[in-house]
């Protein structure tokens, strides 16, 4: 590709889209909002007049049938991420696809494939893993500071459900394990980079919702390692992650979306040290190195491998396998 910008096409008028995407894209220098398609002339209408695309559809078929788009963000319900990013692919656009990239790892199976088979990029929109605290984590931890890792401790709940939110919705694939289970997934496995031998799930079950609204995972990992989660809907808005090694402990009281100047705690022999960290809006980061891996070849964040790995382990706590 001889252009030096992306030409993005966004697919559903979607909350996130609105509040964290866009904005975000419009931040970038190697990224263009070109076209925002959705199925409501009154939402469409709106996003046009926040956001000045070059242009609307009112239809997601009329904007993977335009040339003009290079890229696809799929912000859509969880259950249409497979359906629309393979069409998305099959019209030879790369696609950035919300979390969980597929309901199960069949789905995120056949979603790689596709992208192999016509050779576009395709990535899972995990834009935490840009973030300061995370790659702060891993500086700390290649350091050997924390000797070897034993245990690992993920906290992520969100009471900021709306009315007739989709993650309440079953049928949209909504309940807490896909939608804030993934990311404690994917930070546990981010840094084992492999898959539990053993997993454990308890469910709280929404009584109106019948969605899964709070939950705790526990799992073993090879060589006895272990790792737990808590995700919840209907807990206090807050998150930490905690990095237990044999030679010291890494907490990260920082929230998945906070940003500013921050810090994250370890614990060692010396005693106590706060080490600061930026944390910068990681949105930013994500989209600038999307369209980066698109312009130069190189390989997405998270790689498809381990988004094919977080699904699996998905599969597991929900219990289909
Ligand atoms: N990365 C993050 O930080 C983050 C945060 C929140 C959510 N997410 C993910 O982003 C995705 C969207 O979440 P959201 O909260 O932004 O959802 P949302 O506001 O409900 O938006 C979903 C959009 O999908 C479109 N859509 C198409 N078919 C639909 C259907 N049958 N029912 C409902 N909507 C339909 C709608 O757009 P039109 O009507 O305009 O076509 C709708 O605006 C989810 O996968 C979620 O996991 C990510």
């Amino acid at each position: 590709m001889d252009r030096k910008k992306i030409n993005w096409g966004i697919i559903g008028c979607a909350n996130i889209a609105k509040d964290r995407f866009i904005p975000a894209l419009q931040q970038t220098d190697n990224s263009k909002l070109y076209a925002i398609a959705g199925r409501s002339p009154e939402k469409l209408a709106s996003f046009a007049v926040a956001f000045h695309p070059q242009v609307t559809y009112g239809s997601y078929e009329e904007l993977l049938a335009d040339p003009q788009v290079d890229a696809v963000y799929v912000p859509l319900p969880n259950t249409l991420h497979m359906e629309w990013s393979i069409r998305a692919m099959e019209a030879g656009k790369h696609v950035l696809c919300e979390k969980p990239l597929g309901m199960n790892a069949a789905q995120v199976s056949r979603m790689i494939d596709t992208a192999c088979a016509h050779k576009v990029r395709l990535a899972e929109a995990f834009s935490y893993l840009h973030g300061g605290a995370v790659q702060k984590a891993h500086e700390i931890i290649d350091s050997g500071v924390l000797g070897r890792i034993k245990h690992i401790d993920v906290r992520y709940a969100f009471d900021g459900i709306r009315e007739n939110d989709i993650r309440l919705n079953k049928t949209a694939g909504g309940g807490v394990i896909y939608d804030l289970g993934c990311y404690c997934i994917s930070f546990i496995q981010d840094i084992y980079k492999e898959e539990p031998v053993d997993v454990h799930t308890v469910f709280g079950v929404g009584k109106q919702s019948f969605v899964d609204e709070n939950a705790m995972v526990s799992m073993t990992f090879p060589e006895g390692k272990t790792a737990r989660f808590y995700a919840a809907f209907d807990s206090f808005t807050d998150s930490e992650r905690t990095i237990v090694g044999e030679k010291g402990v890494l907490s990260i009281p920082i929230r998945y979306h906070e940003y500013g100047n921050m810090s994250v705690r370890l614990t060692d022999a010396e005693g106590r040290h706060e080490i600061k960290v930026l944390c910068e809006n990681h949105f930013i980061d994500e989209i600038r190195e999307f369209a980066d891996c698109i312009l130069t070849g190189k390989e997405t964040r998270p790689t498809l491998q381990a988004s094919l790995m977080n699904a699996r382990t998905l599969d597991r706590v929900l219990g289909y396998k």
